[in-house]
C-alpha cells in the first residue's frame, strides 16, 4: 500500500469481530514498531502483547474504568506499550523535554500503520487504570505504562472520513 493510502486507511476502530489475531501478525507489528527512531537511539520501550484468550478477556474491565473504551469487550488482542528508562548521551538532554514520551508516540505510529498494512485494525487508548494494569501484567513498578492498543479485525470495512483541522490553522511557513 502506498504511504498516503496507508495513512488514510488507518483509523481508530471501535467495533471488532471476535476473530483471533494470528501470533505472526502480532510479531510483525512489534518488529515494525522497534524500527522507530528514538532520542539517542535509546529505545525506551517494552511491549506486552496480551493475546491469551482468558487474559485478554480480563483487559476490558481495566480499560473501561473511566467510562470509555466500552468497545473493548470483543477485542482479542492488546498491546501494552510501556516506557522504560531512557539512556541518553551526556549533553543530548534538554530539561524542558521528555524525549521518551515522544519516542513512544513514534513507535506506536509505526505499529498502527503496520497493522493497517496487514489488514488489522487498531485503537490507541490512553485512558485506563494504570496500577491495576501493571499488577495484572506484572509490569515492574519503575516502568510507566503509556498506551494500550486494541488490535483485531474490524467488524466493518468502511473507513470514516477524517476530521482534521485545516492545514493553514496548524501550519505556517517561515513564521507562526
Ligand atoms: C495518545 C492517544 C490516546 C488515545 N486514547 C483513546 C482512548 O482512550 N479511547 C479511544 O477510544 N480512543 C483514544 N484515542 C484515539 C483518538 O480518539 C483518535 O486517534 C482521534 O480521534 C482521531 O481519529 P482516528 O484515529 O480515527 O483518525 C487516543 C489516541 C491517542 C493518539
Amino acid at each position: 500500500m502506498k504511504f498516503n493510502e496507508l495513512i488514510k486507511q488507518r483509523e481508530s476502530c471501535r467495533s471488532y469481530s471476535t476473530k483471533p489475531v494470528e501470533t505472526e501478525k502480532l510479531t510483525a507489528l512489534i518488529e515494525s514498531a522497534i524500527l522507530a527512531p528514538s532520542a539517542c537511539n535509546s529505545q525506551p520501550w517494552h511491549f506486552v502483547v496480551v493475546n491469551d484468550k482468558e487474559k485478554a478477556s480480563k483487559m476490558p474491565s481495566i480499560l473501561q474504568g473511566s467510562g470509555i473504551n466500552k468497545f473493548t469487550d470483543s477485542v482479542q488482542a492488546f498491546i501494552v506499550v510501556c516506557e522504560t528508562k531512557a539512556k541518553l548521551m551526556a549533553g543530548a538532554t534538554c530539561d524542558s523535554q521528555h524525549y521518551a514520551q515522544m519516542d513512544i508516540g513514534l513507535t506506536v505510529a509505526h505499529l498502527v500503520l503496520k497493522a493497517t498494512e496487514i489488514g488489522l485494525s487498531t485503537c490507541i487508548m490512553g485512558a485506563f487504570a494504570e496500577e491495576p494494569l501493571k499488577e495484572f501484567l506484572s509490569i515492574p513498578s519503575e516502568v510507566k505504562t503509556r498506551l494500550v492498543i486494541a488490535v483485531g479485525y474490524a467488524k466493518e470495512e468502511k473507513i470514516r472520513e477524517k476530521k482534521r483541522k485545516d492545514f493553514n490553522d496548524v501550519c505556517s511557513f517561515n513564521q507562526w
